[in-house]
């Protein structure tokens, strides 16, 4: 196997899954740019991470596996419940006994923000508190920040670290959650080496377009693109950090040559540029010239409030900062190609 240092890498030899999909297909531009061999996996082109056999080709050839298959998005109903479990976590689960069994050492999954649930938030009188879900009657009189789970008081929102308790609250989240234990379970057995890259809200050239499963930006952008304006939820006060794709593709190949033997260090990868989703849906209506969004006051019962992120253990262990601002980037996005 290839040596593959902390701090520089040669050229590796890459498994990567979840090549043809939106944030595979940028991952992969990225690695084959910085001179390293990528083999792609994806379900679309026939190579299933579930299927022992077709793994074992590649896994006899490659350095590192870099994981981004996965079904995505927060899923319509109970009845999603099998194919996220079967996709996400049985997926890795055959894919690290695979890896275990061909000596591959190194792993780069990607993983997600919502392994977190509600962001972080202040209480005056209590200091960092983690509020649970909002009720429907807050959220029907409008009442959409969350209070403190101590005193009921106001709180202000807080940047969330990597230090942050789990809190995954729909299937998609703990898939993502199942599939960073089962990276720390391989780390630990076999000495290799995990990073999980906990993905803000990633938007960017090729981002899906609106399905049920699409996230906020996708669901604006196809709006905008069919004459519609978007339709903003709550009072669009809502913080999220929107990092760009081309930023999460650099992120994995920082995230390379990183991590501690045994054991899986997780990291946000995130803008560090928070807007509202208010201002992001401005931001693309004023890209594409309109029309203008409309703020609703709908919600979504199992919506987080504002998930703000601190970019410093990335930035410090990783090297990895965004490049990408939130004014460039939703220009670009604006008028960008849906995959
Ligand atoms: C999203 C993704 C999640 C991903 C995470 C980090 C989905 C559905 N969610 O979570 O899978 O892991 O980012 O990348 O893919 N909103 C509107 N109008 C709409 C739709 C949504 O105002 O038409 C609002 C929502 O109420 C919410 C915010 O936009 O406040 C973000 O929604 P969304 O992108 O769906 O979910 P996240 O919780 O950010």
């Amino acid at each position: 196997m290839a040596a593959v240092s902390r701090r520089t890498l040669g050229r590796v030899k890459i498994l990567l899954t979840g090549a043809a999909g939106f944030i595979g297909s940028h991952v992969a531009e990225a690695l084959q740019a910085a001179g390293h061999d990528v083999i792609g996996f994806d379900l679309r082109t026939g190579t299933d991470v579930r299927d022992d056999a077709a793994l074992d080709g590649p896994l006899g050839r490659v350095d590192a596996v870099v994981h981004q298959a996965a079904k995505v998005g927060l899923g319509v109903d109970v009845a999603d419940l099998p194919d996220y479990a079967s996709v996400n976590v049985y997926g890795t689960a055959v894919l690290l006994a695979a890896m275990a069994r061909h000596g591959v050492a190194r792993l780069v999954l990607a993983s997600s923000m919502v392994v977190y649930g509600e962001g972080a938030y202040d209480c005056a009188g209590h200091g960092r508190v983690r509020p649970g879900p909002r009720a429907a009657e807050d959220l029907d009189r409008g009442a959409f920040d969350p209070r403190c789970p101590r005193c009921g008081a106001p709180v202000t929102w807080a940047v969330i670290d990597e230090y942050a308790p789990m809190d995954p609250r729909n299937a998609y989240a703990t898939t993502k959650l199942a599939q960073e234990h089962l990276a720390a379970n391989w780390a630990r057995e076999t000495g290799g080496t995990a990073v999980a890259l906990r993905y803000h809200n990633v938007y960017g050239p090729r981002m899906p377009r609106d399905t049920p499963y699409a996230g906020v930006a996708a669901i604006f952008r196809s709006a905008l693109e069919a004459g519609r304006a978007p339709r903003v939820f709550e009072d669009g006060g809502q913080r999220r950090d929107f990092v760009h794709v081309r930023d999460v593709a650099r992120a994995n190949l920082a995230a390379l040559g990183r991590g501690e033997p045994g054991s899986l260090t997780a990291y946000n990868i995130a803008s560090g540029e928070p807007h509202t989703v208010g201002e992001m849906a401005a931001a693309l209506a004023g890209g594409r010239g309109g029309p203008a969004p409309v703020v609703t006051g709908d919600y979504r019962l199992g919506d987080v409030r504002h998930v703000v992120a601190s970019p410093e253990r990335a930035r410090g262990e990783l090297g990895f900062a965004a490049e990408v601002s939130f004014a460039e980037g939703m220009t670009e996005f604006a008028t960008a190609p849906l995959g």
